[in-house]
């Protein structure tokens, strides 16, 4: 825990249904939109949400769990809402999720989920620490105890890999 700032809560720095107009050059050779520019357009949003809630310069430390679950195609909109689900002493865990809505119909659909790590780094560039996070709602305690099982894994996984070397 950091006693040294008061914590802060979830909805302080998320985002809610950041917009993407999906156009003709967003396609893959399938025609829907490219996996590679829905990452990337989901790490900058995580990223606005680590540095909204750190106050600090943050890095992309990993990703896991970018799970595709339907794909989306020329004219519609993404939706892309990020929040903080759990920080430790310099890394915060960012959940994004990704809906794609037909913008005429109004129907939307569920299309990514993914979690980032980023670590919040200091003047020299060395990682500092963060404000606690304060859960509130039933989804945000939900996410804030997942989280933990996750950063035990990725941790988990760090160290195998490094004990390969
Ligand atoms: C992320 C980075 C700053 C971590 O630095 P480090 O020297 O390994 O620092 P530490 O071992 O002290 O770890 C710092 C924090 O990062 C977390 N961390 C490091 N690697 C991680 C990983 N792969 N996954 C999740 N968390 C990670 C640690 O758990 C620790 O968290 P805590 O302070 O909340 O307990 C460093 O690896 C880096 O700069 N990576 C490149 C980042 C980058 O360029 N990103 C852009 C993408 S190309």
């Amino acid at each position: 825990m950091n006693t040294s700032r008061p914590p802060k809560t979830v909805s302080a720095s998320s985002v809610q249904n950041h917009v993407y107009k999906v156009f003709p050059n967003d396609l893959n050779a399938h025609y829907t939109v490219f996996g590679g520019l829905v990452m990337s357009l989901c790490d900058r949003v995580a990223l606005v949400v680590s540095e909204r809630h750190s106050g600090k310069i943050c890095v992309t430390a990993s990703v896991d769990s970018f799970h595709f679950v339907a794909p989306a195609k020329d004219g519609d909109t993404l939706l892309i809402s990020a929040a903080v689900n759990r920080t430790w002493s310099s890394s915060m865990e960012i959940g994004v999720r990704v809906d794609a809505e037909n913008s005429f119909s109004g129907e939307s659909k569920h299309i990514v989920s993914a979690y980032f790590t980023f670590v919040a780094l200091d003047e020299d560039n060395r990682p500092c620490e963060v404000p606690d996070i304060q859960p509130m709602s039933e989804d945000e305690i939900r996410r804030y105890n997942g989280a933990q099982v996750r950063r035990d894994a990725r941790l988990r996984t760090r160290e195998s890999l490094k004990s390969m070397k």
